[in-house]
């Protein structure tokens, strides 16, 4: 098999390299243009040589070296490599003898390919590897590495085999190039202890929700502004019969309530339940303390609302169900609240799923068979659409981030109430999926929190 190279070359954001004698100055996209002054003619020639096609780290180091001194040379193209790389101004290209393989750009700065050769011993790809479509190119990308490889037809190949078959990578090889850019790992080296405990996703969703690629925007960026409308903050009614839940009077709230410090000391996570089941009344209090609409605002773009916890750009995503076991004055069954309304929608048919859920409960809980289960289980359920039509890149993070913060107001309300909470971290989509005939696109459960009266012990 021929040489496969990594070749170094500037990236599309530098328009021109322009050169008089030991002067150099790149004129960059978005940017003043800048200047410097090389100390050897010969460093210059090999900086203008990362123009058009670039060249091979050996071969910068060899015409660096074109005046003497290949130590002073290699140094100094090192040097120079590391703040073009901190400005992102480089790319790479891995090609053989009949041609590239794949291009490589940059999703951070400083990132840059390791200088040396692979260890000894079989290479494989890194557990944090995968290869996907992207911009209708398919392109390799790690959780673990700030850049991503544009892989053509026989790059793909290659990458096939390499996946098939852990090899050795000589240098000059395709593993090499993967190796130095980061995707390659060594068959036989121990993962240290911390990274273990990260898994493939864990990974990916940090580092792409994060401002840690400032190649890849994050954040409030509208991008579906103009192409398609926002789901609207209320969600349109459930088919199902409709419940009005009592009013509840702010006046006696304040009266009863301990204070914040008060509930805070008191807090704990109650999993023991009494005979008796939790009342109609304290559940529409529950929901209208943590969950009830305060405020909506209307806007051409995308119209926000106000809840009693705070939320994301106040976009308000979540919704919440209640499945039911037992509860006086509500028959066992899902039900949607209305945050609007203040009341519930009982879905159609929902008994059987709603004692699953609570089941469910019980099992995140580690309550054993014989245990009582919780009386009720508020699902929480995000519409992401909504929240990822203004945030790109970190939709999931912040609506994960939103139903913690709801997970500590009800932690709140039900101690100020005398109920029995217990958040739960692991729970089944697919339930309320089901009995809500949710497409899970548009809206899908992602958090579980139990309630009851709290039992002796
Ligand atoms: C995000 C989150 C997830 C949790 N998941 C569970 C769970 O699945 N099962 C459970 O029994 N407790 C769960 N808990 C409750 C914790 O176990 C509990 O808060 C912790 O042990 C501290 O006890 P305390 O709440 O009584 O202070 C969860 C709490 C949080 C905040």
């Amino acid at each position: 098999m021929g040489n496969v190279d990594l070749f170094y070359r500037f990236n599309a954001d530098v328009l021109s390299v322009k050169r008089e004698g030991n002067r150099i100055v790149l004129d960059v996209r978005d940017h003043r243009p800048i200047g410097f002054t090389v100390a050897v003619a010969s460093h210059g020639d090999a900086i203008e040589a990362l123009s058009g096609d670039g060249a091979t780290l050996s071969s910068l180091d060899g015409m660096a070296a074109a005046a003497g001194d290949p130590a002073a040379a290699s140094r100094a193209i090192r040097h120079y490599l590391e703040r073009f790389a901190f400005g992102r101004l480089l790319a790479w290209q891995l090609a053989d003898g009949e041609g590239p393989l794949g291009t490589v750009a940059a999703f951070a700065a400083r990132y840059q390919p390791r200088w040396g050769e692979p260890p000894a011993g079989d290479q494989q790809l890194c557990r944090f590897a995968y290869v996907r479509r992207a911009d209708g190119e398919a392109v390799l990308e790690s959780g673990n590495v700030r850049s991503r490889v544009h892989l053509n037809g026989r790059g793909l190949s290659m990458l096939a085999a390499l996946l098939a078959a852990p090899a050795p990578a000589p240098p000059a090889s395709f593993a090499a190039g993967l190796w130095q850019l980061g995707f390659l790992e060594t068959c036989a080296a121990v993962e240290p202890e911390a990274r273990r405990c990260w898994e493939f996703q864990d990974l990916l969703m940090h580092e792409a929700s994060r401002n840690n690629r400032d190649a890849v925007a994050v954040g409030g960026t509208y991008r579906f502004d103009g192409v398609f409308a926002s789901p609207p903050a209320v969600k349109p009614a459930m088919p199902g019969s409709r419940i009005g839940l009592d009013e509840v009077d702010p006046g006696r709230i304040r009266q009863a309530s301990s204070s914040v410090d008060e509930v805070q000391a008191r807090r704990r996570s109650v999993r023991r339940y009494a005979a008796e089941p939790v009342s109609r009344a304290s559940i529409g209090e529950f929901l209208w303390r943590v969950c009830r609409t305060t405020g909506y605002i209307e806007s051409s773009r995308q119209d926000i609302i106000s809840r009693p916890y705070p939320a994301g750009g106040s976009i308000n995503e979540l919704e919440f169900y209640l499945a039911v076991r037992r509860c006086s004055g509500l028959d066992p069954a899902v039900y949607h609240y209305d945050s609007h309304g203040h009341a519930l929608v009982r879905l159609a048919g929902s008994e059987r799923i709603a004692g699953k859920i609570v089941e469910r409960s019980g099992t995140a809980m580690g309550l054993a068979e014989g245990d009582q289960k919780p009386d009720v289980t508020v699902v929480i359920a995000s519409r992401l659409p909504r929240l990822a039509w203004k945030y790109e890149g970190m939709a999931y993070r912040a609506s994960l981030m939103n139903a913690g913060v709801v997970f500590h107001l009800m932690y709140m309300v039900a101690t100020d109430m005398g109920l029995a909470p217990c958040a739960n971290g692991t729970g089944d989509s697919r339930l309320l999926q089901e009995v809500a005939g949710l497409d899970r696109f548009e809206e899908t459960a992602i958090a579980e929190f139990a309630l009851g009266m709290p039992g002796a012990g």
